[in-house]
């Protein structure tokens, strides 16, 4: 009687093993493929010819994957187009042919994963607006980072919860065994208390608890106010693409406090003013918003007349404007100094490099982390105009040493610039 039941425990403890390792190994499957790392090689490398949904040098790309046959076929395109091109495959021709013969960057260097990757994070972004418009960030804050961290965290809960639930039914077993075996040697055992009232489990659960509650605070406590990729909706639909990239109106012209000051500044209404007093219409390119709707630039040029009260026929203003309130995105915690023109004009950094690729930009969204590791990272890797820069004038020590060639370059942190209260009040 003990042989059988126990060939029947373990035969049920095996298939529970068996199916807790399915269940972890088809999780780690799918985690294989990551979109958050994809979002960022996408774009790296295809967002300045390629929108999920929208035409742009490139195709939209949502739905490419059930476009093509053969997956080794696109990956190989993304590798090198051209070599696809030249094998003659009809389909790639075609298209190539419908896009002016535009050839395609060669990515040899992303991976076959890497790859993967990104087409998961067209197929999320793809399928995120399939199912309704994708929650704009509109409460704020952590959307964006919350979402994906919570993807992570809900994995490791889940599996910690399966690992949990395994370790209970193995004790429950072993407990079973054991009394099996003390009846069958006619020992009197106390009958086996509840699990609900089993001092183990009870700490067990109180652990678990303790450890799951600990990581999520943690990880909300620092991703506090950390909001990258944060996009919010603006009261106007204001493309940087169409005045910054189509039209190559000049980032100072309208932030001129980037080189000057501290902040680099919203412009006032005025000065969108100095333009369209005259342009009262959109004739560009079609205007999609992330979502995929259609924007129509002449009803939101309308939207700032109506804020500056401008009459578009009389010509002129007829009644008192009132302020356009532009959301906030870059937000830096009060306690860290942060100043452009040290950065645009004494550092001479682009602003690109912490801003991404504004030109290319409907809608702008926080391309940097922002952490104090991002701007750590960059002071420390990153070489100072040294040469010919008043600013430097003072480091007569290093100015001496690169006469002499004993060093060649002085990055950021050599002048100071890792220094806590240099960054800190
Ligand atoms: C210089 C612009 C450019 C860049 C950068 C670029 N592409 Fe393309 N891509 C194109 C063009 C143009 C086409 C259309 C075919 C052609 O003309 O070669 C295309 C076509 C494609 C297609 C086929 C689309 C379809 O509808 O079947 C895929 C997939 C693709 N690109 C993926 C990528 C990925 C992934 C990246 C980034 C790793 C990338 N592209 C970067 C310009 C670009
Ligand atoms: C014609 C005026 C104009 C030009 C030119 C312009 N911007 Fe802007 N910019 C704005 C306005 C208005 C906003 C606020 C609305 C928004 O966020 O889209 C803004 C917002 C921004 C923001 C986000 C600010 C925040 O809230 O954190 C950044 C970053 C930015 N611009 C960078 C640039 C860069 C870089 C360029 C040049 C490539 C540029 N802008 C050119 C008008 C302009
Ligand atoms: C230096 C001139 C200039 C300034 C300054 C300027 N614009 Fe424009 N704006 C343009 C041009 C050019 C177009 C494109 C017209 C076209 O293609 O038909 C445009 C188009 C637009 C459009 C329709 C396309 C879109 O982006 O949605 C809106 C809305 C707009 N501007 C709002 C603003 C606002 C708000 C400001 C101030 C922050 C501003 N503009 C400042 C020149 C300017
Ligand atoms: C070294 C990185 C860096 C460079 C270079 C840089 N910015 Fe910024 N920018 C930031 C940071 C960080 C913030 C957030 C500042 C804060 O919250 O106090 C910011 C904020 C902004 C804002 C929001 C308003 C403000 O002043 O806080 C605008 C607009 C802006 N930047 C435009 C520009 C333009 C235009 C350039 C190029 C001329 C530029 N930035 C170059 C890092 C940079
Ligand atoms: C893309 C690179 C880059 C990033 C990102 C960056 N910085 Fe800098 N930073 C520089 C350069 C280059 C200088 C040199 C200019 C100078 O000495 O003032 C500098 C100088 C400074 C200085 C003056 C240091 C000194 O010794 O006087 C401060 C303060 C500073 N950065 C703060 C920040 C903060 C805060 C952030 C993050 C929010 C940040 N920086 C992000 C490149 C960067
Ligand atoms: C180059 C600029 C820079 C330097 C140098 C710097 N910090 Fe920071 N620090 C930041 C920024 C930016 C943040 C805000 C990070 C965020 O919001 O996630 C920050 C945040 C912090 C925080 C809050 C916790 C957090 O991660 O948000 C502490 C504590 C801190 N720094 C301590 C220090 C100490 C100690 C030093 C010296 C060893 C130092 N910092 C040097 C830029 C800097």
């Amino acid at each position: 009687m003990y042989r059988r039941v126990s060939i029947r425990m373990r035969k049920h403890f095996v298939s529970v093993l068996v199916l807790c390792v399915g269940m972890i190994a088809s999780f780690s499957a799918r985690a294989a493929a990551d979109p958050s790392k994809g979002k960022t090689l996408f774009q790296q490398n295809c967002a300045s010819c390629h929108n999920v949904h929208k035409k742009l040098t490139g195709p939209a790309l949502a739905g490419v994957e059930e476009r093509w046959v053969d997956k080794k076929l696109l990956h190989q395109w993304i590798h090198n187009s051209a070599s696809v091109l030249a094998s003659g495959d009809a389909y790639a021709n075609a298209l190539f042919n419908e896009y002016n013969k535009t050839p395609m960057t060669q990515f040899p260097a992303l991976s076959d994963g890497d790859i993967d990757d990104i087409l998961a994070y067209i197929g999320k972004e793809a399928t995120a607006v399939a199912a309704g418009p994708a929650t704009p960030a509109a409460g704020g804050a952590t959307t964006g980072t919350a979402e994906e961290e919570g993807g992570n965290g809900l994995l490791f809960g889940i599996i910690t919860l399966i690992l949990a639930v395994v370790a209970l039914i193995l004790m429950q077993i072993n407990s079973n065994l054991n009394k099996l075996a003390a009846d069958k040697e006619g020992i009197a055992t106390p009958e086996p208390v509840p699990f609900y009232k089993n001092k183990a489990y009870i700490a067990l659960a109180i652990l678990l608890l303790f450890i799951v509650g600990g990581y999520f605070t943690i990880n909300g406590a620092i991703g506090l106010g950390r909001q990258k990729d944060y996009m919010p909706e603006q009261p106007i639909f204001y493309s940087h693409k169409v005045h910054a990239g189509i039209n190559q109106i000049n980032c100072l012209y309208c932030h001129a406090g980037a080189e000057k000051s501290k902040h680099a500044m919203i412009p006032s209404e005025n000065i969108c003013m100095n333009c369209h007093k005259v342009i009262n219409e959109y004739s560009g390119p079609t205007l999609y918003t992330a979502e995929g709707k259609k924007v129509n630039g002449t009803a939101e040029i309308q939207k700032l007349y109506d804020h500056v009260g401008w009459d578009v026929t009389a010509k002129e203003y007829t009644k008192p404007g009132k302020p356009i309130e532009w959301t906030r995105i870059h937000n830096l915690p009060d306690h860290v100094y942060f100043n452009h023109s040290q950065h645009v004009v004494a550092g001479k950094q682009q602003c690109q490099t912490c801003h991404g690729a504004i030109t290319e930009m409907d809608e702008v969204h926080q391309f940097a982390e922002l952490s104090m590791g991002w701007c750590v990272n960059c002071h420390r890797t990153t070489k100072v105009q040294f040469a010919d820069n008043k600013y430097y004038s003072i480091f007569e020590k290093f100015h001496e040493q690169v006469k002499n060639h004993e060093i060649d370059s002085v990055t950021v942190e050599m002048v100071g610039g890792t220094e806590c209260q240099k960054c800190h009040y």
